[in-house]
């Protein structure tokens, strides 16, 4: 049976809303059937009405939508949030105590505060709260963490994680509203670059290692002198287990595109990918030569399998990495839970590692537990 899905924000022109819409439906799982698209609320409707919601289901904020939906038969099984960061922890939270499902985008919440009474109210009331580490579930790098799973690199010595692009390094459009806000305390919270594309490498790092984080030590830079909040992270981390993590998050790399790759070196062997390549994992073992592992070949792991949409040797791109947190997200709310959605643990530990990263930083990079209270 389909599910009933709706969406907060992810409005005309946002650049998140069209991956979600393209993700949701494209298995035939979820039909949008309810949204509170836009802060501005006729536009919103409006759009809504164009996408196939009906008109009494076309909300103008997400408080109506609350209300619309909590007491439809018909009423939807999950719902997204995608608006800037500062709202997902009232509507997260709002929605979850209503006994919805929630899929959030990142980062979570705000604080670590927040994240931990997310996650408490996603314990409580037994409702999936995911979170939109969409990268986690490309086909090859769900092949790297059956790779570490298997031993075929030994122990893991070391993660080397880079989320560094060039598209805010143009100081005289440093001002412009779009760019300006990222930069800015009271729109983006505590930390810039580093909540922005950090967490997804700092999530990448533990999710293919299959450990945690336990602390860091932290530089942060504004590089653009009329930045309050860092746009370059270089953050040094030991996870539980002993693995050394290294992260470099950049938003003034001139030359690097989308910048997301990462580094994994075992004791017998290391993997290599790159969110621009995302087909291929090169693999090198121990005194062998590089060997260039692509989606769709015989061999793979069958969750690298389940995941790969389209045949071998064809692009494989970012929306159906979004498709596989939805398709995950379908079978989870149908009763059969698939290992490897991220859910509102790994929000609450971004949030613990921004604050971590932040205090650091300000001691000028002393090492600081990492660890959410909630989960030491
Ligand atoms: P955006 O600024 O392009 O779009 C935001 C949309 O939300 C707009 O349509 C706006 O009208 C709407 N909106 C704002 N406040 C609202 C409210 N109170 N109620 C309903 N709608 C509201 O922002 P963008 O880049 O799409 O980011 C949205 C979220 O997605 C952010 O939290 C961001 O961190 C995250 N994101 C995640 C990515 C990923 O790789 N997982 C990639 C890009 C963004």
């Amino acid at each position: 049976m389909k599910l009933n899905w709706g969406m907060i924000g992810g409005g005309e022109g946002s650049q998140i809303g069209p991956a979600h819409r393209l993700g949701a439906q494209a298995d035939g799982n979820f039909t949008l059937a309810a949204g509170a698209l836009d802060v501005d609320a006729a536009r919103g409707k409006a759009f809504a009405q164009r996408l196939g919601v009906a008109a009494d289901r076309a909300y103008g904020n997400w408080q109506e939508m609350l209300e619309g939906e909590r007491n439809r038969d018909d009423r939807v099984d999950l719902v997204t949030v995608a608006t800037p960061n500062s709202t997902h922890f009232e509507i997260t939270k709002a929605f979850l105590e209503a006994g919805f499902h929630v899929l959030c985008e990142k980062p979570m919440t705000m604080t670590v505060e927040e994240g931990e009474e997310i996650l408490k109210v996603a314990r409580r009331t037994g409702r999936i709260c995911a979170v939109n580490y969409c990268y986690s579930a490309y086909p090859m790098v769900r092949e790297m963490r059956a790779m570490v799973r298997k031993g075929e690199i030994g122990k893991v010595r070391l993660v080397v994680a880079n989320f560094s692009h060039g598209h805010h390094a143009d100081a005289a459009q440093a001002d412009n509203p779009r760019v300006r806000w990222r930069y800015d305390p009271k729109m983006a919270g505590v930390s810039g670059q580093f909540a922005d594309c950090g967490i997804h490498a700092l999530h990448m790092a533990s999710f293919v290692v299959g450990d945690e984080v336990r602390e860091l030590s932290a530089d942060f830079a504004s590089t653009i002198a009329s930045r309050e909040l860092e746009d370059d992270a270089m953050v040094n981390f030991r996870m539980e287990g002993g693995t050394v993590g290294r992260l470099w998050s950049s938003s003034v790399a001139i030359g690097r595109q989308h910048g997301f790759d990462i580094q994994i070196f075992g004791e017998t062997g290391g993997l290599r990918w790159a969110s621009e390549q995302p087909n291929q994992v090169y693999y090198t073992p121990l005194g062998g030569r590089t060997q260039i592992m692509e989606k769709g070949e015989a061999g793979l792991s069958d969750e690298a399998a389940r995941l790969s949409r389209v045949p071998i040797a064809h692009p494989e791109g970012f929306p159906l990495a979004v498709a596989n947190i939805y398709q995950d997200l379908a079978a989870a709310i149908r009763g059969e839970p698939r290992d490897g959605l991220p859910g509102a643990e790994d929000g609450l530990r971004s949030m613990a590692a921004v604050h971590a990263c932040v205090e650091s930083a300000r001691g000028r990079g002393t090492w600081v537990d990492a660890r959410p209270p909630m989960l030491r």
